[in-house]
């Protein structure tokens, strides 16, 4: 059975929609990530789902369950930790995981086992007398995932489960995620914009852009999908070298990043010495040249033309317009 099924989901604010005919498929078990940049429509979907929001058209299964029609069930099957926070800063850990079993109706008698059971998963055993207050971000943020896991959910629902906590945090959180996985055998939903978070993390990733999913499939395979390699070059002049570049067909797509060109080749033993040979006889100085496999960025960048962040990068060929004209 599938955990999660969506038909056509859709959801529009006034004139703007935000989650347009998504059609994708959960598999029991499996880490599923829904990567976009801000504004993609990642929450929008995962309201919907947890029937907190309903779509303007087009419907879900989540465990089975129709999200428009029995959310009583779909509700009492999931586990949700929201992008912005939600725990009691004046209780304690524990006093707030109890709350929250009984709002879940979590038996007495398995409810105090369950609560040493989830805290000991996210480490916090020792904490769980202390007051909240008193938590770091990254200590709250393993607290709510926690707290989701107490009624025993088959599908969790993890809304950047990540964002804004410091490195060291951010591992701790992905190893509970790991864990959870193997422990638990849950199905973990999850959005991000961090590309290094789904590639680590997730079996298969919906990359999502302006309300729709464009490209759905493990990492690995979306990373084949390009089929090549990066070119990295350090240039007295850019701007020169990707005049003359874009007058040949040796890279298939030109960004520049932190004043580096990135160039996508199909093979850079072939393609590099002319790259170089085109830059000297057009009296362009290379100051560096390295090569690198292509990350889940070059994969974002392939399908939409931009940077899932703005760091000043810049998309020096369409390729995006040109590759989603052919997705179906
Ligand atoms: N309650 C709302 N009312 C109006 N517009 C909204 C509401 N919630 C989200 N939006 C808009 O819908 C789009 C998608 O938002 P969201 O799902 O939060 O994106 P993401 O989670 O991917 O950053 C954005 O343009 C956002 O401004
Ligand atoms: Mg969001």
């Amino acid at each position: 059975m599938n955990a999660i099924e969506t038909m056509d989901l859709t959801r529009k604010f006034g004139s703007l929609t935000a989650v347009d005919n998504v059609n994708l498929k959960v598999t029991e078990g499996e880490i599923f990530g829904l990567l976009g940049p801000n504004g993609a429509g990642k929450s929008t979907t995962i309201s919907m789902l947890c029937t907190i929001m309903k779509p303007t058209s087009g419907t879900a299964k989540v465990n089975g369950y129709d999200i428009v029609h029995e959310p009583g069930q779909v509700r009492g099957s999931i586990g949700i930790v929201f992008q912005d926070p939600s725990i009691d800063d004046k209780l304690t850990g524990r006093e707030n995981m109890e709350m929250h079993a009984d709002l879940y109706n979590v038996p007495r008698d398995v409810m105090h086992s369950r609560i040493d059971e989830v805290l000991q998963l996210v480490e916090l055993e020792d904490r769980a007398s202390d007051y909240v207050n008193t938590y770091s971000g990254g200590m709250r943020r393993r607290l709510e995932i926690a707290r989701s896991l107490i009624h025993y959910p088959r599908v969790l629902f993890l809304d950047e489960p990540t964002l804004g906590l410091d490195p060291q945090s951010r591992d701790h959180i992905w190893s509970y995620i790991r864990d959870l996985k193997k422990r638990e055998n849950i199905t973990i939903i999850l959005t991000t914009h961090y590309m290094e978070e789904a590639d680590e993390l997730c079996d298969r990733i919906a990359i999502i852009d302006r309300s729709r999913i464009i490209a759905m499939d493990t990492p690995h395979n979306l990373k084949e999908e390009l089929k090549g390699e990066i070119i990295i070059l350090q240039t007295n002049n850019n701007d020169r070298l990707v005049d003359k570049l874009l007058e040949t067909e040796l890279a298939d797509s030109i960004t520049e990043i932190n004043g580096e060109l990135n160039l996508k080749v199909k093979n850079a033993h072939t393609a590099l010495p002319r790259i170089v040979e085109l830059a000297v006889s057009n009296s362009v100085y290379v100051d560096s040249i390295s090569i690198r496999e292509p990350h889940l960025d070059d994969v974002f960048m392939h399908f939409t033309g931009r940077e899932i962040r703005e760091t000043g990068g810049r998309a020096l060929t369409g390729m995006g317009a040109r590759i989603r004209g052919s997705l179906k």
